[in-house]
C-alpha cells in the first residue's frame, strides 16, 4: 500500500460570496484571526505526513504563492530588530514540498483536481478544500491516514451529519456498513434535493483519492450546476475500488459562509491564551 505523500489544494475559486474582502486577495488568504485559512490546510496535510502540497490555482491568486514562499526583506529586516522569526516557520514551503497548476477556466472541482493530474502521477492523494476549516487534534486528515492503514487503503473520504434541509448544497454519501466512525459508501451524489438525498451524510471537504479517479474525470462529463464535478467521478468508481467515510472526531466551520467563517474567529479566538479573556469578556457583554 502506498503512502499518502501528496496534497491537492483547489484554490481558483473567486469566492464571490465575500466580496468585497475578496475582489484582491485570495478568499483562501482570509485570516481566522492571525493564520489564513490556507495555512491551516497545509498545516494538517503536514501533521498526516504529507511532504508535497500541489495548489491548482487561477488569476489572482498569487499571494498564496508569495505565503509560502521566503519574504527576504520581511526576514532581514525583522532580524536586525532581533525580532522573532520563527512565526514564519510554518510559511515556508521548498521547492521540493509544492507546486503550482493553473486551473484556465471555472470548470468545476473535478476539473481543478484533474488540473493537477501530471504532478499527483500514479499514487494515491489526498484533496483538501481550505474553505472547509476542520479543527480538531488529532487533525482530520490524520484521522483519515490513520484510517486509510487500519482499512488497508482504497479511497477514504471525511463525512459529517447534517440537518436535512441543508443536503442539497453538498455531495452526500449513500451508507452501508458502519463500524465506528468508518462507514462503507455505496453511492454518492453532488447536490440532490433534500427529497431524494440518500442520507444526510455529507462530504466535507477532504478526500484520500486513488489516482485511476484522473482518468475517470478526463472524460470531462458534466454534472450538477454544468460542472465537472468530482463527485460524479467518485460514484463512478463505486463497485471498482473500495469505497468508505470517516465521520471527523473535531470541530467543523463552513468558512465559505460568513456566519461559519465568524464562528471559526470566535472558537479560535476562544482557545487562544493571549486573547481568550479578552474575547470572552467582550462576548459576554454584548450578549448582556
Ligand atoms: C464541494 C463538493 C461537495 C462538498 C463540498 C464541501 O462543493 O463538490 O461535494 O460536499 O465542496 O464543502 P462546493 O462547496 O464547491 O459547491
Amino acid at each position: 500500500m502506498k503512502p499518502i505523500r501528496k496534497a491537492v489544494f483547489p484554490v481558483a475559486g473567486l469566492g464571490t460570496r465575500f466580496l468585497p474582502a475578496t475582489k484582491a486577495i485570495p478568499k483562501e488568504m482570509l485570516p481566522i484571526v492571525d493564520r489564513p485559512l490556507i495555512q491551516y490546510a497545509v498545516d494538517e496535510a503536514r501533521e498526516a505526513g504529507i511532504e508535497q502540497m500541489i495548489f491548482v490555482t487561477g488569476r489572482g491568486k498569487g499571494a498564496i504563492e508569495d505565503h509560502f514562499d521566503i519574504a527576504f526583506e520581511l526576514e532581514k529586516t525583522m532580524s536586525e530588530r532581533g525580532k522573532d522569526l520563527s512565526v514564519l516557520e510554518p510559511t515556508r514551503l521548498g521547492p521540493g514540498n509544492c507546486a503550482y497548476v493553473r486551473q484556465q477556466e471555472p470548470m468545476g472541482l473535478g476539473h481543478a483536481i484533474w488540473c493537477a493530474r501530471d504532478i499527483v502521477g500514479d499514487e494515491p492523494f489526498a484533496i483538501f478544500l481550505p474553505d472547509e476549516f476542520m479543527h480538531g487534534s488529532p487533525g482530520c486528515m490524520k484521522q483519515m491516514v490513520d484510517a486509510y492503514d487500519r482499512v488497508g487503503g482504497g479511497n477514504l473520504l471525511s463525512v459529517l451529519e447534517v440537518p436535512r434541509e441543508q443536503v442539497s448544497s453538498y455531495g452526500v454519501i449513500a451508507p452501508g456498513r458502519r463500524d465506528g466512525a468508518l462507514t462503507e459508501v455505496t453511492g454518492l451524489v453532488e447536490k440532490p434535493r433534500v427529497d431524494e438525498a440518500p442520507s444526510n451524510l455529507i462530504i466535507s471537504g477532504r478526500y484520500i483519492l486513488q489516482p485511476e479517479v484522473m482518468q475517470v474525470l478526463a472524460a470531462q462529463e458534466k454534472g450538477a450546476g454544468g460542472e465537472i464535478q468530482l463527485t460524479d467521478a467518485m460514484a463512478a468508481m463505486i463497485g471498482s475500488q473500495p469505497f468508505n467515510a470517516v465521520t471527523f472526531d473535531g470541530a467543523r466551520y463552513d468558512c465559505g459562509s460568513k456566519a461559519g467563517y465568524i464562528q471559526a474567529n470566535l472558537a479560535i479566538a476562544l482557545e487562544r491564551d493571549d486573547m481568550a479573556d479578552d474575547v470572552r469578556a467582550f462576548a459576554l457583554d454584548l450578549l448582556k
